[in-house]
């Protein structure tokens, strides 16, 4: 069965057809058209933690294609009410997919063990893969084009960044990231990223200037995630030196685009200035959300109308 729950589930191949799907999903949204692709198909959304974009372009983008979505949060008792597997199975019978947004990686594949419906991770803390969808489709509407693009993450080796380095992997572009040292990504996810892709280039460098000198793009994220919030007084000191600002700004190529997952705590990990400034493509990006996945959830569950409608 089809899972997404890291990157690492589909091949270069795939991602690009589901970026293609995306692009002609949009279009056709664009010019008015809203086909029932997904007609009578039900999604579950099982969030563990807050969401506004993640639970809203899933719920959006289903009801355009004329399906229907089921946010379930807490009082669904997942992992409190009944046993995981109790609950996955009855899960499977109801919904054709599963979203979900879980505080440990584990539990997604734990959910996914089963193979009782597709499993599709919104969010954990090792990584965000959907997000990194509508990341790239916003840099290839920017650029056309991905090979040899530069994408520059100044913050932390987070779950946003360790998806962001594998995409470019795979899309043959170059990564790096610029934190403060102690802040690096998970050592086992590079090995997996520079297994899987040999010729990877991602790098880490400590110097956020130097690092944004080539940077195509350059992305940033809260410096504390949500889970970590007792850590925030050590986190706010220990990126001082990695705002994105007007001075880092001066420092990349004027074509350089500004991208951030949001939700941003402004006047921390980036100034009002630059996310609300000419380079910036945050919003389109948070837009893109919906449009990459509607392109994910095509190929996943309408694949004949990949065949008939995607070139
Ligand atoms: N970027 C993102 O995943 O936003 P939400 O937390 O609002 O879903
Ligand atoms: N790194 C952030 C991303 C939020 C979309 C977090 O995990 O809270």
């Amino acid at each position: 069965m089809q899972h997404l729950l890291t990157l690492f589930d589909i091949s270069p191949d795939d991602l690009q057809l589901i970026l293609k799907t995306a692009g002609v999903v949009k279009s056709k949204l664009i010019a008015g058209e809203r086909p029932n692709i997904l007609n009578n198909k039900v999604i579950a959304l099982l969030f563990e933690k807050p969401s506004l974009r993640t639970r809203v372009s899933f719920e959006t983008g289903m009801a355009q294609m004329g399906g229907a979505s089921l946010f379930l949060g807490s009082d669904v008792g997942w992992g409190k009410r009944e046993s995981p597997s109790d609950f996955t199975q009855v899960l499977g019978q109801f919904v054709d997919a599963v979203v979900c947004r879980a505080k440990q990686h584990a539990q997604v594949e734990l959910l996914a063990s089963f193979n009782a419906m597709p499993v599709i991770n919104g969010l954990t803390d090792l990584c965000h893969p959907c997000q990194a969808l509508a990341d790239v489709l916003t840099i290839g509407e920017a650029f056309g084009s991905y090979a040899n693009k530069h994408l520059v993450f100044v913050g932390d080796g987070n779950n946003v960044s360790h998806s962001l380095a594998l995409i470019c992997a795979m899309l043959d572009m170059k990564f790096t990231l610029a934190c403060p040292s102690g802040y690096q990504m998970d050592a086992d996810w590079l090995s997996r990223i520079r297994k899987a892709y040999p010729k990877a280039d991602i790098q880490t460098l400590h110097d956020p200037a130097a690092a944004v000198k080539t940077a195509d793009a350059i992305y940033t994220d809260v410096w504390t995630s949500m889970g970590q919030e007792a850590e925030m007084a050590a986190r706010r000191q220990a990126f001082a030196d990695f705002q994105l600002n007007k001075m880092l700004m001066d420092a990349a190529p004027s074509s350089a685009r500004v991208l951030h997952c949001l939700p941003a705590v402004r006047g921390e990990e980036i100034t009002d200035d630059v996310i609300d400034g000419p380079q910036s493509d945050i919003i389109r990006q948070s837009g893109n959300r919906m449009h990459a996945q509607k392109g994910l959830l095509v190929w996943m569950l309408a694949t004949d109308w990949i065949t008939k409608n995607v070139s």
